[in-house]
């Protein structure tokens, strides 16, 4: 996840618990790959043989990402970026007082959308859609709108709702891809298909 500042002690973030990026880069070190994670505040351990690069916010997570991502092979987005920010967060604690408070959002950047305008030709870059609703139309208009070369489309909602469970409801897009059902299987189990399509990928750049 990332955390948005609203004053000093206080943020907005959201559920995700770090579990899938753990999972894609036991993968990706699994097959040998170096590994940079860029990570928000997650629960889950990263693997030491990963490099880590910890971040807070959206905004740090798009400077660290696109001031390295020339460097790397493959870009795989699993994070729950904010979409949003406070517009003006407060530099002291907010004060109860009884009255109805308001905040003002703006607009975070889109990590994945910028990786897909600047990626070289060479590069694959993969995202994942976590959708409650129209989970295949969705995922099917972020993987245009990234130019992603794959996205992971996941289900959230029910008892293995994509968000902090080891399991995941799932199914895989490519933009040549016809669209299947999502299938429940273990985020373990989703991570080693994921690198299986990006190998496949890689074989036909
Ligand atoms: O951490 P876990 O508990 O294991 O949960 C895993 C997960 C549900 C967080 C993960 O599987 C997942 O689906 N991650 C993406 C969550 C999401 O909300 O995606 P999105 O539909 O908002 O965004 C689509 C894509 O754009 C994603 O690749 C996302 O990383 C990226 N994005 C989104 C917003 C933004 N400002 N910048 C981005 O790069």
């Amino acid at each position: 996840p990332t955390q948005e500042p609203i004053d000093p002690v206080r943020y907005i973030s959201n559920r995700s618990s770090g579990k899938m990026g753990r999972a894609l880069a036991m993968e990706a070190l699994r097959r040998g790959a170096e590994v940079t994670v860029i990570s928000g505040p997650a629960r889950e351990p990263l693997p030491f043989q990963a490099e880590v690069i910890f971040v807070r916010t959206a905004l740090e997570m798009y400077e660290a990402t696109i001031s390295r991502f020339s460097q790397y092979d493959v870009f795989i987005g699993a994070a729950a970026v904010a979409d949003y920010r406070v517009a003006d967060p407060a530099d002291e604690k907010h004060k109860r007082n009884g009255d109805i408070h308001h905040l003002e959002l703006i607009p975070n950047p889109d990590i994945a959308k910028k990786i897909g305008e600047i990626k070289r030709p060479d590069q694959i870059t993969v995202g994942f859609a976590a959708e409650t609703h129209h989970l295949i139309n969705y995922a099917r208009e972020k993987l245009k709108k990234k130019k992603l070369d794959l996205i992971v489309a996941n289900q959230v909602g029910g008892e293995n709702c994509a968000f902090g469970s080891d399991y995941v409801s799932a199914l895989m897009m490519t933009p040549q891809s016809k669209d299947e059902q999502p299938e429940l299987i273990p985020k373990s189990e989703l991570t080693h298909r994921v690198f299986n399509r990006i190998s496949e990928i890689m074989g036909k750049k």
